[in-house]
Parts: C-alpha cells; structure tokens; sequence
C-alpha cells in the first residue's frame, strides 16, 4: 500500500477483492424531490465510477451487489427502471474490454433477451484478468442450496467446504477481503453469506450516488488499520 497524495494511492496484496453493497439511491433522491428511478440513476454513474477507481488504484476484483433476490418485492416501475439500467450498463461495458464480466444470481427468471446479453458480456471478456462480478437477482441463501442441490445431483452423500464453495457463482474468485456498505445501514441483506466469513466489514453514512474516490479511498484506509487474525494470532501479540 502507497499513501503519499490520494492521487497515486495503490493497494497491495493484501487488498485483492471488495464488494460493495450500493444502498441509498432511494434516500439520496428522496432527499432531493426526485422520483427513486432517478436515484438508481445516479448510482448506476457511482456503480461506473467506483469501478473504474478500484482498478485505478489496483484492486483485482470487484463485485457489486445491484439487485437482490428480495428486490423484487419493490414496485414494478422501480424493477423496471432497474432492469433497464442494467441493459444500457451491458451495452457500453461492450466498449470497454478489459475487465472480465461475471453475473452471479440467477438468470433463468429475467427476460430473455438481457439474459442473452449478460451471457454474451461474459463469454466475450472471460480472458480478461480483472474481475467485476455483478450481483444481480442474487441471494446467499438461495446460492448456498442451489450449491448443495447441485452436490446431490452429482450423487455426493458427503460434502466439504471446498465442495460448497466450488459450486458458488463466485466459485472464479477468492472471497471478499472488504465488504463496503453505504447508507447508514449495517446489515448484510443476503449479500455473500458464505464468502464473508472472513470479510473485514465497512459502514459509512454516505448515500451511494455520492460515493466517490475520496470514500473509497476512506473505506481502503479503514481496511489497513485492522488486523486480521482468521481465529489465530499474529506475531508478536503472541
Ligand atoms: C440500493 O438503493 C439499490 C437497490 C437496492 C436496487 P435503495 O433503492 O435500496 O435505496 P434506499 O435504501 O431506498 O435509500
Ligand atoms: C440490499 O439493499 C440490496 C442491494 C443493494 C441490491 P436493500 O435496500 O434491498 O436492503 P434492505 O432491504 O435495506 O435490507
Ligand atoms: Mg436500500
């Protein structure tokens, strides 16, 4: 990790994958007389710039939680707006491959054609090395038994934590090292339930349309004030 100005900051290895849970577009526009759609708006332009400035400043993997398995419950026009937010995203990330794509949650339930296009995103940068993996119609609960479900159609009658954690969406990448979550609420909302056993957790009060380089740079420093022990010890608290 180099400090120095916030200009040249750079992560080191220790820092290899954040995750981001993106709450507050509702509150952010409420706050401003704006219909929500215009908040989910503004957070897709924080989602894009976010991602940019975590590879910027040498994060590897990013994964983003944009819709939950439970978001459905939301009024059919915010859905909507939510859908087609993602559609206009996949048709620019076209433009811009370098990054490889990875949707986790379940596809099988959105329309065809936006199916279509994540798989195709996905297929066209899977070579890439820098990951974004987009959260999108995902539950932890729901991943963890379509894992298990999985085992037992392979005809496993004993499984381990590898078994689950190789039949995850995210079974492509290591788990989360910081879990970052905006808008004054601290829970996890069925977001990487079996990755986060170690994750280190960060909470700010800050609306997601407003979280820029500043709070993610916030957010990297918190992370490498904490020590991270896995249930051990580290040298010299021996
Ligand atoms: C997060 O913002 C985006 C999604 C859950 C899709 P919210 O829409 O939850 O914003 P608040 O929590 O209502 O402010
Ligand atoms: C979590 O935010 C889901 C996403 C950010 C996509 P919610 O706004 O849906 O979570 P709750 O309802 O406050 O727990
Ligand atoms: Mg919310």
């Amino acid at each position: 990790m180099f400090f120095s100005k916030n200009k040249d900051f750079k992560v080191d290895d220790r820092l290899k994958h954040i995750a981001f849970i993106m709450d507050g577009n509702g509150r952010w526009a409420k706050a401003r007389s704006l219909p929500r759609n215009v908040g989910h708006k503004y957070g897709a332009k924080a989602f894009e710039n976010t991602v940019k400035n975590c590879h910027e400043i040498g994060i590897k993997i990013v994964t983003v939680y944009a819709f939950s398995t439970e978001n459905w419950s939301r009024p059919e026009k915010e859905v909507k707006a939510i859908m087609e937010l993602l559609d206009d995203y996949i048709e620019r990330a076209h433009e811009q491959k370098d990054i490889r794509y990875v949707f986790i949650g379940d596809k099988s339930v959105l329309s065809v054609d936006l199916r279509e296009k994540m798989i195709k995103l996905e297929e066209s940068t899977k070579n890439y090395d820098n990951i974004l993996n987009i959260a999108f119609n995902y539950g932890g609960r729901a991943e963890i038994v379509s894992a298990c479900n999985a085992l037992i159609s392979e005809g496993k009658i004993a499984i381990t934590e590898d078994d689950i954690s190789s039949h995850l969406f995210t079974s492509h990448c290591i788990d989360p090292d910081l879990i970052v979550r905006t808008a004054n609420e601290e829970r996890i909302s069925n977001f990487l339930l079996w990755q986060c056993a170690y994750s280190e957790f960060y909470f700010t009060e800050v609306l997601w349309p407003d979280f820029d380089k500043k709070e993610l740079i916030k957010a990297v420093k918190s992370f490498y004030k904490r020590k991270r022990r896995y249930g051990g010890l580290i040298k010299g608290e021996e």
